[in-house]
């Protein structure tokens, strides 16, 4: 019958699945005449391990910062669940070492909870997993392969405990301020009154730090972004030669961000087979390809106080680089309730 003979293809859009994301913005944002593409699309499995590589590299100072705000604060952060059993939910865990700080902590000091790391790769939480059950023999895991408000909202669902989640290494930088504080806003829907919230941020500083940390000497931070090409030539079909583009990584100071790009070094033509485009490079042309917000302490009280949560503090590495802020759901007073 008809309706199961394979479809036959005209219009390129035709064969764009419409579940299929990664086509339809890969499409649209070469198609803008300043051409970008959505960085989420950086952290396939290749990326993902890219991006654990950047965490070791010497110029990236962002983990080993937070590792020190951590580890010299997990009783602080203890404190605010201590008295009774709760959740650690964890949006986009990475490797863990991180997290293992606080969960050495918690089981020293016995505490009664459940740790739940939510990321939307199956590799991610699959390499995860083992590795703490391994470290922590007995460590009650749930992890949730979904998106970080699906995954949340059927944890509130199913849990009454107080949850306290973490949203580190400054990854709400990647998000516009408009798409911060609605992720934040919605964040503050999903969760309970009582909830707490750790997130990072990286703080301003000396623009030749910040430089260095995204323009690293090993050439990891360009591989990372170059495998985005990689990533359209192979799952779209496209024809990128990486030969023809080059990673590069600068401050902008009028958005207070590290923004990524790739360069076209030539005149060129790429064609997405899935997309049944070409698209034209002039020489020079760049796409934007990740926006990394740098953060000043009110930059962060304005985004807790627009999206009703309270800051409760402020804890910070030696060096003062980056900032871990404990903020709380306050749901009782009426005027905040929505
Ligand atoms: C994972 C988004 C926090 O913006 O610093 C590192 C990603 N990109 N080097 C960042 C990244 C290039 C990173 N975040």
């Amino acid at each position: 019958m008809d309706q199961y003979k394979k479809p036959v293809l005209t219009d390129p859009i035709e064969r764009v699945a419409p579940y299929d994301s990664f086509a339809l913005d890969v499409l649209a944002g070469l198609s803008e005449p300043h051409k970008s593409i959505p960085s989420q699309y950086l952290y396939d499995d290749i990326g993902s391990r890219l991006f654990v590589e950047i965490t070791r590299l010497p110029e990236y100072y962002l983990t080993a910062c937070e590792r020190d705000v951590l580890a010299a604060n997990a009783p602080c952060i203890g404190s605010y669940v201590a008295n009774a059993p709760f959740n650690l939910v964890e949006f986009g865990p990475g490797d863990g070492h991180k997290t293992s700080l606080l969960i050495d902590h918690f089981r020293a000091r016995r505490f009664d909870f459940c740790y739940v790391p939510i990321d939307i790769s199956p590799s991610a939480i699959a390499t995860l997993c083992p590795t703490l059950r391994r470290d922590f023999p007995g460590l009650e895991i749930t992890p949730l392969v979904s998106e970080y408000f699906t995954g949340i909202r059927s944890l509130s669902r199913r849990s009454r405990r107080r949850n306290l989640v973490l949203f580190l290494g400054s990854n709400i930088g990647n998000f516009s301020p408009d798409q911060a504080r609605r992720f934040l806003r919605n964040l503050w829907l999903s969760l309970n009154h009582g909830d707490i919230l750790l997130i990072g941020f990286d703080l301003m500083k000396d623009i030749d730090v910040l430089r260095r940390a995204y323009n690293d000497d090993q050439g990891v931070t360009a591989a990372f972004n170059l495998n985005l090409l990689k990533r359209i030539t192979r799952e779209l079909d496209g024809n990128f030669a990486l030969s023809r583009f080059r990673h590069f990584g600068t401050y902008n100071p009028a958005s207070g961000a590290m923004e990524s790009y790739l360069v076209s070094l030539t005149h060129q033509h790429v064609h997405v087979g899935a997309i049944r485009r070409t698209f034209p490079f002039r020489a020079w042309e760049s796409i934007h390809t990740e926006h990394s917000r740098k953060y000043l302490e009110s930059d962060i009280a304005a985004l807790a106080s627009d999206t009703a949560f309270v800051v409760c503090e402020h804890l910070y590495d030696s060096k003062r680089w980056f900032v871990d802020s404990v903020w709380e759901v306050q749901k009782t007073d009426r005027k905040s309730v929505v």
